[in-house]
């Protein structure tokens, strides 16, 4: 099911505003696209869970019988909280202590490793013990905006691939069990010929490792944001990928990963807040809702696009607004965006918010975080209840 506008409506009116609302039915949907897409047993998706953790959304992930992808050793934690077993997990992380590693490998998770100095503390520790993936930057530029991209030259993440040579070596040298290479490039890559260009690169070092076990060609999927954008071709990228793996011999018995966050979750949430002031200037219509970057950073973090509909004026009179948020920041939403008319008190929903909004929201200026819903069995759940004043004190130490 798509929620329609009026379910929306109702659902803010009964769990207030700012609301986030995720549809369990397009989570999954998304996924059922992908496994259609590939329909091979030798792929398998770990959903990269830093989109979106509310343990209710794991859950559902969980259900619908995906694996995880975690980001950090507290992400592993919710996803065994939530049932998912080690072997379900993946734990691909960066700059991390390396204490962090060893949690990991004591859980019994599959574990990336994206440094060489890591590398070599784990050969150290645990020589050939405990199967280990590889996290390598192929140096290829690809992503929405330069702050998304993370395969490029000049990027934090991974092992350069033209330090193979130093990689090699320290696998030699404590014999570390390498079975998974993973390359990521960035997240809203667009082209199918940047996943098999991560392939060649990732084909050509398979012969040094004889005991891999998959490739992971991570995530990055895009979905659109604005109408009439056109996201990844799925069904293009399962043909030539499982088609690379295949016409090779050393690639044929390999399992293929990916780590799809926004392509599973993105499209399946909506933002909801309220219309608190509506100020006429000269340079716009100012619409200044209960929201701001605090939690919905992505429009002023990467000038990202959402959506913008008036729940509450199904007419087609559209006027162009400034949607800005109550903080004490520059939190522009949208400048000069047509909206069906707005009263103040209408309820706005932004759409494909499920991905990398709630999970990005914090208490500036001391507002609460939205609450969260969850649609499932065609019933709205709330699944995070509203903050309150006690929540801002919760951690600090008593006067
Ligand atoms: N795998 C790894 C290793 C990643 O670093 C990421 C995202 C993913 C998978 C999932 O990428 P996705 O399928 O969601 O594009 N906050 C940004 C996106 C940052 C993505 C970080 N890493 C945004 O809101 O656009």
């Amino acid at each position: 099911m798509e929620v329609s506008s009026s379910n929306l409506l109702q659902i803010a009116k009964e769990f207030g505003t700012p609301l986030y609302v995720y549809d369990a039915s397009i989570i999954s949907q998304q996924y059922l696209n992908l496994k259609n897409a590939f329909n091979s047993t030798k792929v398998k998706f770990f959903y990269a869970s830093k989109a979106l953790t509310n343990i209710h959304v794991l859950q559902h992930i969980k259900q619908i019988g995906c694996n995880i992808d975690c980001s950090s050793i507290n992400e592993v934690q919710l996803a065994l909280h939530v049932g998912f077993s080690p072997s379900q997990i993946l734990y691909t992380s960066n700059s991390i202590d390396f204490e962090e590693i060893v949690m990991a490998k004591n859980v019994g998770v599959h574990i990336n490793i994206d440094s060489i100095s890591n590398l070599q503390k784990f050969g150290k520790a645990f020589g050939n013990s405990y199967p280990l993936g590889l996290r390598l930057r192929p140096n290829i530029m690809a992503g929405g905006n330069i702050k998304i991209s993370t395969g490029h030259d000049k990027s934090k993440f991974g092992i350069p691939v033209n330090q193979i040579n130093e990689v090699l070596q320290i696998v030699k040298s404590y014999d570390i069990n390498i079975s998974n290479l993973h390359i990521h490039t960035g997240s809203e890559v667009k082209d199918v010929a940047v996943w098999m260009k991560s392939i060649d690169i990732l084909f050509e070092l398979v012969p040094h490792f004889t005991n891999l076990k998959s490739i992971d060609l991570g995530g990055g999927f895009k979905v659109p944001y604005m109408p009439n954008e056109v996201g990844t071709d799925i069904s293009l990228l399962a043909k030539e990928v499982l088609q690379a793996f295949d016409d090779n011999e050393a690639t044929k018995h390999l399992e293929i990963w990916f780590e799809p966050g926004k392509y599973l979750v993105s499209k399946a949430g909506y933002f909801l807040t309220k219309v608190n002031v509506l100020k006429e200037t000269q340079a716009a219509c100012f619409a200044g809702v209960d929201s701001g970057f605090n939690h919905l950073i992505r429009p002023m973090f990467y000038e990202a696009y959402h959506e913008i509909t008036n729940l509450s004026n199904t007419t087609n009179n559209f006027t162009s607004y400034a949607v800005v948020g109550n903080i004490c920041e520059t939190d522009t939403f949208a400048w000069d965006r047509p909206i069906a008319t707005i009263t103040e008190g209408d309820i706005l929903c932004f759409d494909n918010a499920g991905a990398y909004g709630f999970e990005m929201s914090s208490n500036f200026n001391s507002r609460y975080k939205p609450a969260e819903v969850l649609i499932i069995n065609n019933k709205p759940k709330l699944i995070r209840r509203r903050e309150v004043f006690e929540d801002l004190l919760h951690t600090q130490l008593p006067l």
